[in-house]
């Protein structure tokens, strides 16, 4: 089958599900990451044949995105910056909104890069891999207490060659760290329950819950302990970053503030939403 006669059958099948603009840019990703060549082959190639295989592969593609899956989980691949990572139902899928946390501790760190870095949930690895090629210098612990998780961070990780030493731990019940870090950086758990209904179905229905709930009741609990163990294994100027519920910026600078940290900084996304704090033990 001709790939722009199979583009003409695809827009048409999911027409009442999403508008023209989304099929379009799914259909683009399904090129680039199923058939490894640039959309403009539509326009370059007219008579680009689909070979059985890849007909198979992009009618599997459309069969699920019917049924709402994130279309990186059909791939298997989330784009990341300049990175292609692999991913599954075990790992987020990374957010625009934490390479804007990548690009402000790149900022921070641009004058004394940080030797220890600690990542804590690391999923797919995004944060740990992209600091890795920011401080290829830097020692780098990534932990994350779902084991799945840390296969296919690991795998990611190989791909682009970084050393990151891996540990499965449930943070919440750590008394200590292993030793001291100039840089903790960490994008826990953050959606409260009752926020559920805004969410999409592609995100409620296929992303797992371990990385994005929290309780009602206990919405900030990863911020504590993180922020608790940090006030005692940051080093000397050691920095502490997190990306954050956009509607609890305010909640989260008190409790960091109430911890001991005498330098906050809470700042906005690109969408001019509370997403990311920096803090430091000392002014
Ligand atoms: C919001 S996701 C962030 C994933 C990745 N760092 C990113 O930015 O895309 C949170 C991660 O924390 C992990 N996690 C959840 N509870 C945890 C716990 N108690 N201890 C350590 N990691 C945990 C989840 O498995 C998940 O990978």
């Amino acid at each position: 089958m001709l790939l722009k006669d199979f583009k003409t059958y695809f827009e048409k099948e999911l027409s009442d599900l999403f508008n023209l603009e989304e099929v379009r840019h799914f259909f683009y990703i399904l090129i680039e990451d199923l058939l490894n060549e640039n959309r403009f082959v539509l326009a370059v190639k007219r008579d680009y044949t689909l070979s059985a295989h890849h007909l198979t592969a992009f009618k599997n593609a459309l069969k699920d995105l019917k049924k709402k899956a994130p279309i990186q989980y059909i791939t298997g691949v989330a784009h990341f910056g300049d990175l292609t990572l692999k991913v599954n139902e075990s790992v987020l899928i990374p957010r625009p909104e934490t390479l804007e946390l990548i690009a402000y501790i790149k900022d921070s760190f641009k004058n004394s890069p940080p030797k220890t870095i600690l990542d804590i949930g690391t999923g797919s690895g995004c944060i740990s891999i992209a600091l890795s090629q920011a401080f290829p210098h830097a020692s780098i612990t990534a932990m994350d207490v779902s084991e799945k998780a840390l296969v296919v961070a690991r795998e990611n990780a190989q791909k682009y060659k970084s050393t990151i030493k891996w540990t499965l731990k449930n943070i919440l019940s750590e008394k200590s760290l292993d030793q001291k870090y100039d840089l903790i950086v960490s994008n826990p758990p953050y959606v409260r329950a009752l926020e559920k209904i805004e969410m999409s179905k592609n995100v409620l229905e296929y992303e797992p819950e371990l990385a994005l709930f929290v309780t009602d009741k206990e919405p900030l609990i990863f911020y504590k302990k993180i922020s608790e163990l940090a006030f005692d294994f940051l080093s000397e100027d050691g920095l502490l970053f997190f990306e954050i519920n956009e509607y609890l910026g305010n909640e989260t600078t008190t409790l960091i503030e109430k911890i001991g940290f005498k330098k906050i900084v809470l700042k906005q996304d690109m969408y001019l939403k509370n997403r990311l704090i920096m803090a430091k033990v000392t002014a």
